[in-house]
């Protein structure tokens, strides 16, 4: 029967958000099991789930119960929220008030949520407000068909409770840049607790990534991953000091995996990234397979960088490709195209030195004919004078 009754809820709530004009397509009508999970109502409209208990519990106990539950004893933030909620009590018809999260607070507005946010909009029982001078208070929900609104209660009272907590948010964002930053989701508000979100960064072709967190708050029983192509290379917990990780390859994917013990109370994390070339003086760069052939539709690009006050030596020791149509080249930021080799008539070995300590070089390959491709080496070479 109830959760015929939450399906009418969300049927209802769809209705009058459809009827004050704002978007509530069909589809938007979604079972309430589904996102808030076994014995929540769901609101379209708030995009929150409330649980409405029929367990008696003291003040306190009813904090706890909630937070076993996913999440917080109710706030109410505006009259659209009291009306919602006011529908769900209705179902339960206990009669008695039930526990919500507001306490009293010393300065004006007097009353604050749990949460620690002001208690913006108040709804007491015929209007009259608490005297404000009794911090020791608890408050709850009288619901029934003559009686609507707040009211203070002894925090040792049994009473019943709402809890609230928003639907689980599972979100992908994906990052493509050569620098940027990335947070946990809602940043810097509270990132939602029992959630999953997967934030991929992907840099251009031949860099590596440098992540660091500039930010991190993250409940004791929260976990980061960060995976670099597959491979778990770090672990971050709310006890890490704010790491730096580097990837070997351009795709990094962070992991952000929230516990429900967090309960939306931390800020979570922030961090930034920044694509880099490895600082080497030496190396080499070969076409896939060599000595053997190399294959079609191959693009591959990598990034050498040496030191300050060097300039980049390279020696191409043997060459072979499709005349027309794959081909390598090498350029650099101040010198541009410095060289493209392509065919087989390429004098071996070839030397080219850069002048600028950075150098891009990049491996084309159309979609047929393949062929040896090519060996290179190259060395730091000191600039003089
Ligand atoms: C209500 O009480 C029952 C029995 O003690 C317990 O299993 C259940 O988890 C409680 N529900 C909530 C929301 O605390
Ligand atoms: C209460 O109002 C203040 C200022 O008017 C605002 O900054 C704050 O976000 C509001 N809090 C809530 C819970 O709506
Ligand atoms: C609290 O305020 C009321 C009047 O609003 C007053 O009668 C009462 O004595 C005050 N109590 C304390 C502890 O200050
Ligand atoms: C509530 O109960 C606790 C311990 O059970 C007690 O210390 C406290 O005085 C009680 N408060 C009231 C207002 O009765
Ligand atoms: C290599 O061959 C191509 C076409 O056959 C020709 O255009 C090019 O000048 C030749 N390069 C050298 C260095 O001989
Ligand atoms: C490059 O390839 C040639 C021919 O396969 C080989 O003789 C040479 O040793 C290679 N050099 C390097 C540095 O790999």
């Amino acid at each position: 029967m109830r959760s015929l009754l939450q399906l009418f809820i969300v049927l209802l709530v769809a209705v009058s958000a459809v009827q004050c004009g704002e978007l509530a397509k069909s589809t938007d009508i979604v079972d309430a099991t589904t996102i808030c999970g076994e014995g929540w109502f769901y609101s379209l409209e708030l995009n929150g789930c409330y649980y409405v208990s029929t367990n008696y519990t003291t003040f306190e106990e009813s904090v706890t119960s909630c937070e076993d539950i996913g999440g917080i004893l109710v706030t109410v933030w505006n009259r659209a929220e009291y009306d919602t909620v006011s529908l769900f009590i209705e179902q339960e018809d206990l009669g008695v008030p039930y526990w919500i999260g507001l306490k009293p607070y010393p300065y004006y507005p007097y009353f604050r949520w749990l949460d620690n946010a002001n208690a913006n909009y108040t709804h007491w029982l015929d209007g009259i407000v608490p005297s404000q001078n009794d911090t020791e208070t608890c408050f709850a929900w009288l619901k029934t068909s003559t009686d609507d609104g707040w009211l203070e209660a002894d925090c040792n009272e049994t009473l019943p409770f709402i809890c609230k907590r928003h639907t689980k948010v599972d979100s992908t964002t994906n990052v493509y840049g050569s620098s940027g930053s990335v947070s946990s989701p809602n940043y810097p508000a509270p990132y939602y607790a029992d959630s999953v979100s997967l934030t991929y960064i992907r840099v251009p072709d031949g860099y590596g990534i440098s992540l660091t967190f500039d930010f991190l708050g993250i409940d004791a029983n929260s976990v980061i991953y960060v995976i670099d192509n597959g491979v778990v290379i770090n672990i971050i917990t709310s006890q890490s000091q704010r790491p730096t990780v580097e990837t070997s390859s351009t795709q990094l994917l962070v992991r952000f995996e929230a516990s429900k013990e967090g309960n939306e109370r931390y800020i979570g994390w922030k961090a930034s990234f920044s694509a880099f070339a490895p600082i080497s003086t030496e190396g080499s760069f070969n076409s896939p397979n060599y000595p053997y052939n190399y294959g079609n539709n191959e693009r591959i690009t990598k990034v050498v960088h040496v030191p300050d006050g060097y300039g980049i030596l390279f020696t191409i020791w043997d060459f072979i490709s499709e005349q027309c149509c794959d081909y390598l080249t090498i350029s650099t930021p101040t010198e541009g195209t410095l060289l493209t080799l392509r065919g087989n008539n390429v004098t071996k070995p070839l030397t080219i030195r850069t002048n600028s300590v950075k150098a891009t070089l990049f491996w084309f390959t159309d979609g047929s004919v393949i062929n040896r491709g090519f060996n290179l080496t190259y060395v730091a070479d000191p600039n003089w004078g």
